[in-house]
Formats: structure tokens, C-alpha cells, sequence
């Protein structure tokens, strides 16, 4: 069993309603449920989490050391641009981290340049839309 833990940060609990035409039209917990449907045939376990605040994020980052996990999937979404704390909780962990984001942030605005995060992960997956989590964790399992 491969066990999976994808964090989701601020505004991600609104996919669906946000901006639909930049971050897509399905709900978070449809994403989820759909992921979900097409990994059923795999042995993984996924852990969802989401919130809005910084802190909360980096206490489920450090928590997630003890937990064995083959990946730790995460849209860090504004926070990707500015938290060193965030950086600072994804390079303690011990496995593979893999930030997502759902549009292509390097085709936006100047200030979502800055790639604070991005240099916590091993791995950098954007502009794939709302299937972004299901191919995070299927790129681990092939
Ligand atoms: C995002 C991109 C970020 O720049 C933005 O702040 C988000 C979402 C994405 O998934 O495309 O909230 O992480």
C-alpha cells in the first residue's frame, strides 16, 4: 500500500466557484472523489487536506514525518510565492515532495514568479488543470 498525503492551501476549498476559467469548474471534493475513482485499482491510500492558514499547513507538513509516505503532494497556492516557512517544513521531510499548481503560474503575473516552495519539492507539475493531483500520484505509481 502506497500512501499519499496531498495538502491543498488557501482558496483551493472554493475550486469550482474561483475562477473557474483559470483554476477549472469542479469542486475540491469532486476532484477529490474523481481522483479517487481513478486510482481504484491501485493499492494507494491519499490523505486530503486543506486550509487556509499557513500555520495549520506547516503543523500537517511536520506531522507528516512520522507517516511513511511514498509522496507528499502539495498546492501551496499564494503560499508557494512567499512562505519560507512552507519551504522551510518541505525541506525537513524525508520523501519525495511534489508541488502542483493548476494553472501554469509562469504564464501569469510577475509577482507568482517568485518560486519560494517550489525549492522544498522534487518535483514541479503546473498548468495540467484539476487532474494535476490524479497525475501527481499516478507519475509515482508507473
Ligand atoms: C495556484 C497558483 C497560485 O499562484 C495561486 O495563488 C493559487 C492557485 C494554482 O493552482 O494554479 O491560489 O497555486
Amino acid at each position: 500500500m502506497k500512501k499519499f498525503l496531498i495538502i491543498n492551501g488557501p482558496n483551493l476549498n472554493l475550486l469550482g466557484k474561483r475562477e473557474p476559467e483559470i483554476y477549472g469548474d469542479r469542486s475540491l471534493s469532486e476532484i477529490e472523489d474523481e481522483t479517487m475513482d481513478k486510482l481504484k485499482n491501485f493499492e494507494v491510500e491519499v490523505d486530503w487536506f486543506q486550509s487556509n492558514i499557513e500555520g495549520e499547513i506547516i503543523s500537517r507538513i511536520g506531522e507528516s514525518m512520522g507517516e511513511n509516505l511514498e509522496a507528499l503532494i502539495i498546492n501551496p497556492a499564494a503560499y508557494a510565492h512567499y512562505s519560507i516557512g512552507i519551504l522551510d517544513a518541505l525541506k525537513m521531510v524525508p520523501f519525495k515532495v511534489i508541488e502542483v499548481h493548476l494553472s501554469n503560474t509562469n504564464k501569469r503575473e510577475d509577482y507568482r514568479r517568485a518560486k519560494l516552495t517550489a525549492q522544498g519539492s522534487d518535483i514541479i507539475m503546473e498548468g495540467l488543470g484539476q487532474d494535476a493531483y490524479f497525475l501527481a500520484i499516478y507519475s509515482q505509481l508507473i
